[in-house]
């Protein structure tokens, strides 16, 4: 049986519906026992947390776990907590943890990748059965410039001219799910990414193509992407984190292309114009919250 960590998440949510499609035995760990409703499938749960994880004798149920866990400062710890309950337990499943593209990298020295190198070396001392998922950025996040591609035509970002292999979160799902339900991936790493690395002005380019509208890319600078992201509510180490990553982007960290999801589940990785299509709300309906226009 397969214990799904990070289940109502952006992947953890397409893990479940891609291990349902293969008729596998899955258990969610949720959080909050009523979002267990909105789950994919007839999904089992069990209510835990990282720090608080389920008794010895539900963990001795898994032979397998997914590890994911959400980008946050305590991260590694929380990781760590729950991998040493799961030992405590007498219990050494097979476990297939999510990462960043990076986290091998021991030059990388962006604050996300510190922690999977963190929860990876903790890994390494334990001597468990590991796959690590490296993926690059996923596609999702780019939700996250909605706002300004509806309401000014605009993708603003400090990312200079470097490119990012962006990949969409069912694609890591995909991989995730066959090398939990398939023999021979102990002790790999797959780098989990899009068919290409992409420009933030490329990504703009695909956005006018998919929506006919124009957007166009601005390269901002990196104070001033703090000031907003703070401004925004983001907390001092997110935001001090993602200029890190933007750091990285600009010095080509994040354009390297793989070919990790057609070798492991044998489909291409989508394009990005293939997740835009699905994506028509975000980008081009205001939010149902906003006050209609004056006449
Ligand atoms: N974003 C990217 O571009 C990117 C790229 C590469 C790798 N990654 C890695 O992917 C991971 C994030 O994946 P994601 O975007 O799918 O995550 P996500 O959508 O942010 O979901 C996080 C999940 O973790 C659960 N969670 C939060 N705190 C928890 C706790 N204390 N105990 C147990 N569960 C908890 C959440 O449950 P609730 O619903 O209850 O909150 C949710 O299911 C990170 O490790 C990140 O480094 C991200």
């Amino acid at each position: 049986m397969i214990l799904v960590t990070g289940a109502t998440g952006r992947v953890g949510y397409h893990v479940l519906e891609a291990l349902a499609d293969a008729g596998a035995d899955a258990t969610a760990m949720v959080r909050v026992e009523a979002k267990a409703a909105d789950l994919p499938g007839a999904t089992r749960h069990v209510v835990a947390t990282f720090d608080d994880p389920p008794p010895p004798e539900v963990l001795r149920r898994f032979d397998r776990v997914f590890l994911l866990s959400p980008v946050h400062e305590e991260q590694a710890a929380l990781e760590i907590v729950f991998i040493d309950g799961l030992v405590a337990a007498g219990h050494r499943p097979r476990i297939v943890k999510v990462a960043a593209d990076g986290f091998q990298d021991p030059d990388c020295d962006v604050r996300f990748m510190r922690s999977h190198r963190q929860v990876a070396m903790h890994l390494d001392a334990l001597d468990l059965a590991v796959t690590y998922l490296a993926p690059s950025i996923y596609m999702e996040n780019l939700a996250g410039d909605a706002e300004t591609i509806r309401e000014e035509g605009t993708i603003i970002a400090p990312a200079g001219r470097g490119r990012v292999a962006f990949v969409a979160a069912s694609d890591v799902a995909a991989v995730a799910a066959e090398v939990l339900t398939s023999p021979g991936h102990e002790n790999e790493t797959y780098v989990v990414t899009g068919p290409e690395a992409l420009g933030y002005a490329d990504v703009a380019a695909r956005v006018s193509a998919v929506f006919a509208r124009e957007v166009g890319y601005v390269n901002e600078r990196p104070e001033r992407a703090r000031r907003s992201m703070l401004a925004n509510g983001m907390t001092r180490w997110l935001a001090d984190g993602t200029l890190e990553q933007f750091e990285w982007i600009r010095h080509g960290g994040a354009s390297h292309v793989t070919t990790a999801v057609r070798e492991v589940t044998g489909t291409d990785p989508r394009p990005i114009q293939d997740w835009l299509s699905g994506q028509r709300e975000t980008f081009l309906v205001p939010p149902a919250d906003l006050p209609p226009p004056l006449a």
